[in-house]
């Protein structure tokens, strides 16, 4: 699939939909109870907005536990459209977080991704135009949808071809967000997040990379790497990442799709001696075989948000870790209601 013509513009410039600064919006954050989710609410309500948040009806809210109040909760399969229907009523911004697979393990059954992850979205965006929201904000990913960069840092106009279904999906979903705008006038925005990590990220052994060996470090146990450790990621704390939501939330934005990370990339290694510094701890580490989806580096370009949103990240690596640390001492025994995306570990990609 081929990106933006422009150097570093996306092809159909000038998103318009009118939204002025203070306004009080009605949003629905799909997947609001999951890490990025939850913090993405947290910030809206405090913000004063109107939230609402779907997700599975089993899962826990533990995330939400301070928001109860706040918020209203709709619970369902966002595969079914009867579920999601009552969701959108009314309803100015959908935040769109549903996650249902993860990069690596998204190549062992390409038809679930697409049977899960695109079908569910494009009922969501019928809806969505039946509905009358104005708005979509899409959580892609800058880690997975470039696939091996020929230039560092990745810029939005990058070619895209990536190593793995979930990277695919997403671009598959970017393609029909701007052809549900094109054809019916429904507006969205498209982060690319690089790999964010933080408070409430599970860490037990599923996805992003520092809380799993966050986790291990936790309860003494051997953090497994794959490969040398030279693999290098661009992290983000996910406090900025939720700036950057909120930006695109509640402000009309020059271009559709932005990348949003770090702008630096740093290797699993690095990230180890950080966590050593942080923790104070003895790491126990082993490396096993690299894996054909894990590109050798990812680091995005950010230039575009930092011009047009006006956004930059501002927490350290060191900084961010240890809130996260100091977050994870205090909730050693966090976990969520059930894996909801099997026992598959990935650690990554974003
Ligand atoms: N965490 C990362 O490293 C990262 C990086 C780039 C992009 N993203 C994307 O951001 C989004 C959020 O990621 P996250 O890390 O917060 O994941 P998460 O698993 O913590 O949250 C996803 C939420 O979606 C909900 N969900 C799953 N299937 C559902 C269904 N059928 N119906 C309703 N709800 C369902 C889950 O219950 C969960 O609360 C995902 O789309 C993910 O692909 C994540």
């Amino acid at each position: 699939m081929n990106e933006p013509t422009s150097k570093f513009g996306n092809r159909n410039p000038k998103t318009r939909i009118a939204f002025s600064n203070g306004a009080k919006l009605r949003c629905l954050v799909m997947g609001g109870a999951g890490f990025i989710g939850s913090h993405i609410v947290d910030a809206l309500v405090g913000k004063g907005h109107d939230v609402r948040v779907f997700d599975l009806p089993h899962i826990s809210m533990e995330n939400l536990i301070q928001l109860t109040e706040a918020v209203v909760i709709f619970n369902g399969d966002f595969n079914n459209i009867r579920d999601i229907s009552n969701a959108l009523d009314g309803v100015d911004v959908v935040i769109h977080l549903v996650g249902l697979t993860l990069p690596g393990p998204s190549n062992q059954n390409p038809v679930y991704d697409v049977e899960t992850t695109v079908i569910g979205t494009l009922k969501l965006l019928d809806a969505a135009v039946k509905k009358g929201v104005k708005k979509v904000v899409f959580a892609s990913s800058g880690g997975t949808v470039y696939g091996i960069p020929n230039i560092l840092p990745i810029p939005e106009a990058h070619p895209t071809f990536p190593l793995c279904s979930y990277g695919i999906t997403k671009l598959m979903v970017e393609k029909y967000l701007e052809l549900f705008r094109h054809l019916k006038g429904l507006e969205y925005t498209v982060l690319r997040i690089a790999n964010p990590y933080g408070e409430r990220q599970r860490m037990d052994n599923v996805q992003g990379a520092i809380a799993v060996f966050l986790g291990r470090v936790l309860v003494g146990g051997k953090i497994t790497i794959w490969g040398d450790g030279s693999v290098a990621r661009d992290y983000l704390h996910v406090s900025d990442l939720v700036t950057a939501f909120l930006k695109v939330i509640e402000q009309d934005t020059h271009e559709r799709i932005y990348n949003i990370g770090s702008g630096h990339a740093v290797s699993l290694k690095n990230v180890l001696t950080v966590i050593k510094h942080v923790t104070g701890r003895r790491l126990c580490v082993e490396y096993t075989d690299a894996r054909k989806e894990d590109v050798p580096i990812n680091c995005l370009d950010i230039g575009l948000a930092i011009r047009d949103l006006h956004w930059h990240p501002v927490l350290s690596l060191e900084d961010g870790i240890s809130r996260t640390w100091e977050w994870m001492r205090n909730h050693g025994n966090w976990n969520r209601g059930q894996t909801l995306r099997g026992s598959r570990s990935e650690i990554n990609n974003g």
